[in-house]
């Protein structure tokens, strides 16, 4: 009896999960439908990172495809994020990788795309970029669907241009780029075949001997391919007769070798890219031929960097922005509401939506982190709900892709809205240029206010988790932060400076205060300082002139003091946020969430909330009947069948025997 009542009860539950899952279907499609587009563009990044008078060429949603497939060059894209520390210092090498080989356009096309626009999301997602800068070479008439090639960077601009001719050589072994010159290394053990197929326009072939591992010949080879007199073909020291042949005994060495099978040894004073384009130009002069060979290359990448003639609209924009962010200032260390929500969004709506799948520990990880915004974001009432309903959508998921949980959020904010209490921008964390500060400094904002409103929201909970918030931070940094060498440093640091051995909230909120003030001071003086937002060890004497005791050690006392004012949110302005919406923000705030997480014993269990929707209750009851009804049907057959059984008991027995 037992087991056919649990069977059926299983059952009722596998319908009740169709149901949920069906709800979520409809709501996805409700949302694919409704779906909006907001616009992060000019809000969190500005222009991006490039224009194209760099010479490169600035792919987005729109131009991305019909750009790179079925095209008749090779595409070397950087997928980047502009407020990326790491795509911020690799900007310069980029350029100068765009100047250094724009002779090669019609071999390959240097171009970008932001990553940090929220138009481009889905192309980022799709190609699945995981870490900024990436690198991807698309090849010659690649059809769509294909991902492209992940290239390394390298430590430096050759170093990439390194990176790309080994793409590009392989791309020709394996067929692609017949159009191109020829790149790969002349094997023959004598000169005739050089003249094979080539245009009677051709009156000289330049043979570069050099050794494997040089990558001076497909330089000169590819930066001089547009010269229609000429032919350069590289030849490695492994091609031991034609060597032997020409006499060639160094590398890298010169040979010129007429139509009338006249060779000559060419004297290279600079055995380099530059040196050897010199010297055949040179040779050229000398035999009457004037060609224009570029010379603009491979010089010091900050020489590449146009000086643009600033526009009076800008200044102005420059002037006017420069006085907010005085006033802002003058407002002192404070925690704006506007800088809160701005993060939050561009977390929840551009990047978690960036990773294609996410299941395993990512889901752990959004759950987590999940909760610790449903528990201490300071929010008004709607903008609760929301992240408490964002939280239980997810909890009955094991598995969701990127796109779903954009879809949930569309829905929940437009079924909950309105849950911001502004227009979008950033306050406390805005940067004097477009590309410093923001997102990143937003986040640190929020994980140290969510540390401290914990410890605030906690401090009569003798249940407590110390490391609730910090291992939320750890894992949304590992699993979503985009960017990649911040992540890795973040998870190192977890390890190195022990957060597991946090044991009460106070150190938590100082544990994020201690390794805030270790990035810090690696970072200080790093180009991607905001000039007017030195990164000092925080707080600053004028912040708080109690913080440090005379001998310059940190009041670890005093600090928490400060930091519990800072952040708490109750201490939060509301600076160019609509009041509206926050009026008795806090009552409501701990209204809620005081019946929400009142019997929380974070257990790490879902607790169900009040709100239930009639649809919701229709629900229940539908299968509150259903599954009573199935249940005494039940009884009923089984009942039936135990009489019926009772007779055929043996004989069933000895006829399966
Ligand atoms: C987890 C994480 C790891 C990162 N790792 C790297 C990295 O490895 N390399 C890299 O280039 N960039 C990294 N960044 C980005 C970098 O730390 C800055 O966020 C970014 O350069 C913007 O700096 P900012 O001047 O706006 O100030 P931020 O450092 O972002 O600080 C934001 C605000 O927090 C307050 N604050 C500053 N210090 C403290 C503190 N100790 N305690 C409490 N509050 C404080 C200040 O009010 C400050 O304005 C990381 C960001 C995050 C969130
Ligand atoms: C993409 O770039 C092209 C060319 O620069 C531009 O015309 C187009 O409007 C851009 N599309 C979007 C969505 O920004
Ligand atoms: C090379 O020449 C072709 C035609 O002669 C021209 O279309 C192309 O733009 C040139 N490429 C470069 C990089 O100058
Ligand atoms: C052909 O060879 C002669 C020497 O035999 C040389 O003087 C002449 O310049 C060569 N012609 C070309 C086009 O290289
Ligand atoms: C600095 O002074 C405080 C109190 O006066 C003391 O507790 C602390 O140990 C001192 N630190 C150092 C490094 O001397
Ligand atoms: C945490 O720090 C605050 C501020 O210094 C203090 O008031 C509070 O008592 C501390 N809490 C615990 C549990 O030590
Ligand atoms: C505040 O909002 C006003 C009006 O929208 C805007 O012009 C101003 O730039 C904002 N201030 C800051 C510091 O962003
Ligand atoms: C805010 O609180 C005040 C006093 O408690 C009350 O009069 C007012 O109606 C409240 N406003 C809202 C929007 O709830």
């Amino acid at each position: 009896m037992n087991f056919n009542v649990m069977r059926y009860y299983i059952a009722t539950l596998v319908f009740q999960t169709l149901v949920l899952h069906v709800t979520v279907l409809v709501q996805d499609a409700s949302a694919a439908v409704a779906g909006k587009n907001d616009n992060y563009d000019s809000l969190l990044t500005g222009q991006g990172l490039y224009s194209s008078n760099d010479g490169i060429y600035i792919l987005n949603a729109t131009n991305f495809k019909p750009s790179i497939y079925e095209s008749k060059t090779g595409w070397f894209v950087e997928f980047y994020n502009s407020w990326c520390g790491f795509c911020l210092r690799f900007a310069d090498t980029w350029k100068a990788l765009a100047q250094d080989i724009g002779h090669w356009k019609d071999v390959v096309v240097v171009a970008a795309i932001d990553c940090a626009n929220d138009d481009n999301n889905p192309i980022c997602r799709e190609y699945e970029i995981m870490h900024y800068p990436m690198l991807k070479y698309f090849h010659v008439d690649a059809k769509p669907g294909q991902l492209g090639i992940e290239i390394e960077k390298g430590k430096d601009m050759d170093a990439v241009r390194h990176n790309l001719i080994d793409r590009l050589e392989k791309e020709q072994q394996e067929g692609r780029g017949y159009s191109w010159p020829n790149i790969t290394p002349y094997r023959s053990g004598d000169t005739k075949n050089l003249w094979k197929d080539l245009p009677a326009g051709v009156k000289y072939n330049f043979l570069i001997f050099e050794t494997v591992d040089s990558f001076l010949a497909t330089e000169v080879t590819l930066d001089l391919h547009n010269i229609s007199s000429i032919q350069v073909r590289g030849v490695t020291s492994e091609n031991e007769p034609l060597s032997i042949m020409l006499s060639v005994n160094k590398f890298p060495t010169l040979i010129a070798l007429g139509r009338n099978s006249s060779q000559q040894l060419i004297n290279v004073r600079y055995p380099t890219r530059e040196g050897i384009r010199k010297a055949i130009k040179e040779f050229l002069v000398l035999k009457g031929i004037t060609v224009d060979i570029p010379d603009n290359t491979n010089k010091h990448p900050s020489e590449w960097m146009k000086v643009e003639i600033p526009n009076v609209l800008d200044i102005m924009k420059e002037r006017r922005d420069e006085k907010e962010q005085e006033e802002v200032r003058a407002l002192g260390d404070l925690l704006f509401q506007l800088d809160l929500e701005t993060a939050l969004r561009y977390s929840i709506d551009h990047e978690i939506p960036m990773v294609k799948v996410i299941e395993g520990d990512k889901i752990q990880a959004l759950k987590a982190y999940l909760n610790v915004l449903a528990k201490y974001f300071p929010f008004g009432r709607n903008g609760i709900l929301f992240l408490d309903r964002l939280r239980e959508l997810v909890d009955q998921r094991e598995r969701l892709t990127g796109k779903e949980f954009r879809q949930i959020v569309k829905s929940t904010e437009e079924e909950i809205s309105p849950i911001y209490s502004g227009p979008q921008g950033w306050i406390g964390c805005k940067g004097s240029v477009s590309s410093f500060r923001g997102y990143p400094c937003g986040l640190w904002t929020m994980f140290h206010m969510l540390t401290v409103n914990s410890a605030i929201r906690n401090k009569n909970n003798l249940e407590y988790k110390p490391q609730e918030v910090l291992q939320a931070m750890l894992g949304y940094i590992k699993n979503f932060f985009g960017c990649a060498d911040c992540s890795e440093h973040f998870v190192k640091m977890a390890g190195e400076n022990k957060m597991s051995e946090v044991r009460t909230l106070n150190e938590s909120i100082l544990w994020l205060w201690k390794s805030h003030n270790l990035v810090n001071k690696r970072l200080a003086g790093d180009k991607t300082e905001d000039p007017m937002h030195k990164k000092v060890q925080y707080p600053s004497k004028e912040q708080c002139s109690t913080c440090k005791y005379n001998n310059e050690s940190w009041n670890e006392a005093e600090i928490l003091r400060y930091l519990y004012r800072k952040y708490s949110s109750s201490e939060i302005s509301y600076y160019n946020s609509s009041g509206k919406l926050n009026e008795n923000n806090s009552i409501v705030h701990l209204k809620i969430r005081q019946e929400r997480f009142a019997s929380d014993k974070y257990s790490g269990q879902r607790k169900l909330g009040w709100d239930f929707t009639i649809f919701d209750i229709s629900i229940c009851v539908v299968l509150y009947v259903t599954s009573a009804t199935i249940l005494v049907l039940v009884c009923i057959k089984f009942a039936m069948k135990r009489t019926y059984r009772k007779k055929t008991y043996i004989h069933d027995l000895f006829g399966k025997v």
